[in-house]
């Protein structure tokens, strides 16, 4: 597995790289999510490569970029299983040659949910997967159904901007007790482990957002959204300061099995 850190030298790699190229972008802190949307990659194209970028533009805090859990050697080792071909991880200075004067703005659907408690989030988001598409030049792109809102505005931008490539959507990955995977939950105290999948058991019991909203707020998190929006339910919360969010398809809530029309708050495509 080669890991390539500048452009020019992942360049010369994809000049030799078979098609169709998969490509999993993470931010590293890789865990069994990251692994499976790998393992897509891997049998499903040609050759497959990941990239490795803890992006400071999408982080609205400074400090939670700086906390970002870091574990390159255990990535390497888990990308390499995974059947990698090369992993991509540039510096900044490689990757914004332009200091981030130059960004992408999705301006209807990233301003709600995500966008509304994390301003710039998405410009960060869309800039960097838009500089990575461009560098790796990916037939096939991998991305987890977790981050829903990033999934749908990749897309969106993909069609928007014609990009020669599929945007291919994986499956939330979860532990056994419903908490879905993420680079975060690293971040947990041994008893707000405990605690977190309350967020996923209110997502799917509850009939209504505004129920799942309240049990969670009883249950001691600190809830910035829970949302029915097209065809899931996304929430947003808090635990002992650490950030988790999750969403599930309205067809496995309560809300579903009683028939009821869900609204399209967003009144996007999501
Ligand atoms: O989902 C992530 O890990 C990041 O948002 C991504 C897509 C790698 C862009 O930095």
């Amino acid at each position: 597995m080669k890991v390539l850190t500048t452009v020019e030298a992942f360049r010369e790699w994809r000049r030799g790289a078979a098609d169709p190229l998969g490509f999993v972008p993470t931010m590293g802190a890789l865990h069994a999510g990251h692994f499976s949307l790998m393992e897509h990659a891997r049998a499903e194209c040609a050759a497959a490569v990941a990239s490795v970028f803890v992006n400071p533009t999408q982080f609205d805090d400074p400090d939670d970029c700086r906390n970002y859990p870091k574990t390159w050697e255990t990535d390497l080792a888990l990308a390499r299983e995974a059947g990698m071909d090369a992993v991509f991880a540039p510096s900044f200075e490689a990757l914004y040659p332009d200091s981030y004067t130059y960004r992408v703005t999705e301006t209807g659907r990233s301003p709600t949910l995500e966008g509304e408690h994390r301003p710039g989030h998405f410009d960060g988001v869309l800039t960097v997967v838009l500089k990575l598409f461009q560098i790796v030049a990916p037939g096939r792109a991998y991305f987890g159904e977790k981050d829903w809102q990033q999934l749908d505005l990749v897309r969106g931008m993909a069609e928007a901007f014609f990009l020669p490539l599929e945007v291919i959507a994986c499956p939330t990955v979860r532990e056994a007790d419903g908490l879905a995977m993420s680079s975060r939950n690293r971040r947990l105290s041994v008893a707000a482990r405990e605690r977190a999948p309350e967020l996923y058991r209110a997502l799917v019991e509850s009939a209504t957002a505004a129920a799942a909203r309240g049990r969670l707020a009883a249950a001691g998190f600190s809830v910035q959204y829970v949302e029915d929006a097209g065809t899931r339910r996304l929430a947003a919360v808090e635990l002992e300061g650490v950030r988790l969010i999750d969403n599930i398809p309205l067809s496995e809530t309560p809300c579903a099995a009683v028939g009821d029309a869900a609204p399209n708050l967003t009144g996007a495509a999501l």
